[in-house]
């Protein structure tokens, strides 16, 4: 990516002044895809304010890596890093035990672990499409089924995190889009059958978030058409892209008791992206 064709978020923070210091204080939070960029942001704003957190990625080096730098955030922290692919249900059930062994307990489960592509249905095999199914929507539900136990213990939260290009449909996503639309489902149904037992299940669906992975991509995949680049607010109301605080910030919020009623609902961080009909 050349530069921000939609201007970027001037601020870069790990969240808005919107929170009281040590509200986590106690709390653990287990996050699958814990070194990616959103994730990681995720799990560094909960860190910052009071919980440790174990964090799980595919590449076992990189990911203990990350970990060490969230705990850099707080003195006192402590952040694990686990070597994990989610597609393997077994080891899933191992990393949950060791989190539990050395933290204690699970109050938050991010399943936050993609893995994505872009590719016409043309150009995807079915080994391809299953993949990215496997490690999407599959993944979710091996790590929910894994932090079960632990989560009806602590009346714990869980947030899944989606997308949007399943709501209008969108190119080059067809496996993706498939994936999320699952673990919005997935999502939806736990809220029901786990809210008896006091715990809450919600998405969280990102739009596009400057300086991640997948945004970078998409931008060098397909460009951003001309006149979104001298009118960005048609794509984007508020004109500009997310920041990873921001996504943060809605997290925070789910956790935090502010969020306690909140059960079943598809939170969408995108500055009213998507309704515009031209979101990537
Ligand atoms: C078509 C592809 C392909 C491509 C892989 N495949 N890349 N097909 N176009 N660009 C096919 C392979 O040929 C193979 O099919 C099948 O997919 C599995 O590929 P593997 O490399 O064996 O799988 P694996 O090692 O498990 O890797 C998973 C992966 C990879 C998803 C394919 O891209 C990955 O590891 N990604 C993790 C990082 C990542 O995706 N980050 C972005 C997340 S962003 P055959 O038939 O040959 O066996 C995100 C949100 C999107 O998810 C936001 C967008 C705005």
């Amino acid at each position: 990516m050349s530069g921000p064709s939609v201007p970027f978020p001037s601020e870069n923070e790990l969240y808005s002044n919107a929170w009281a210091k040590d509200i986590f204080k106690g709390k653990v939070v287990f996050c699958t895809g814990g070194a990616g960029t959103i994730c990681s942001g995720q799990v560094r704003a909960l860190v910052s304010l009071g919980a440790n957190a174990a964090i799980v990625g595919r590449r076992e080096g990189n990911t203990k890596n990350v970990a060490a730098e969230i705990a850099k955030v707080r003195p006192g922290a402590t952040v694990i890093g686990f070597g994990c692919d989610v597609r393997d249900a077994d080891a899933l059930v191992s990393v949950v035990a060791e989190t539990v062994k050395q933290l204690g307990r699970i109050d938050f489960l991010i399943c936050g672990a993609a893995g994505n592509f872009l590719s016409t249905v043309e150009g995807l095999s079915t080994n391809a499409f299953k993949t990215v199914m496997d490690i999407d929507l599959l993944g979710s539900y091996n790590t929910v089924k894994a932090c079960l136990p632990e989560l009806r213990k602590t009346k714990g939260r869980i947030i899944f995190v989606s997308a949007t290009f399943h709501y209008t449909g969108a190119a080059l996503q067809s496996h993706v889009s498939a994936a999320k639309a699952g673990v919005d489902a997935l999502s939806h149904t736990l809220a029901i059958e786990l809210g008896p037992a006091g715990i809450t299940s919600n998405v969280i669906a990102p739009g596009a978030i400057a300086n991640t992975e997948g945004m970078e991509r998409l931008v060098a995949r397909t460009g951003v058409p001309e006149d979104l680049k001298k009118n960005p607010s048609k794509m984007n109301p508020l004109g500009r892209w997310g920041a990873v605080s921001e996504v943060a910030d809605a997290t925070i919020f789910l956790f935090s008791e502010a969020g306690r009623y909140i059960n079943g609902v598809a939170l969408v961080v995108d500055g009213g992206s998507w309704r515009t009909g031209n979101a990537p």
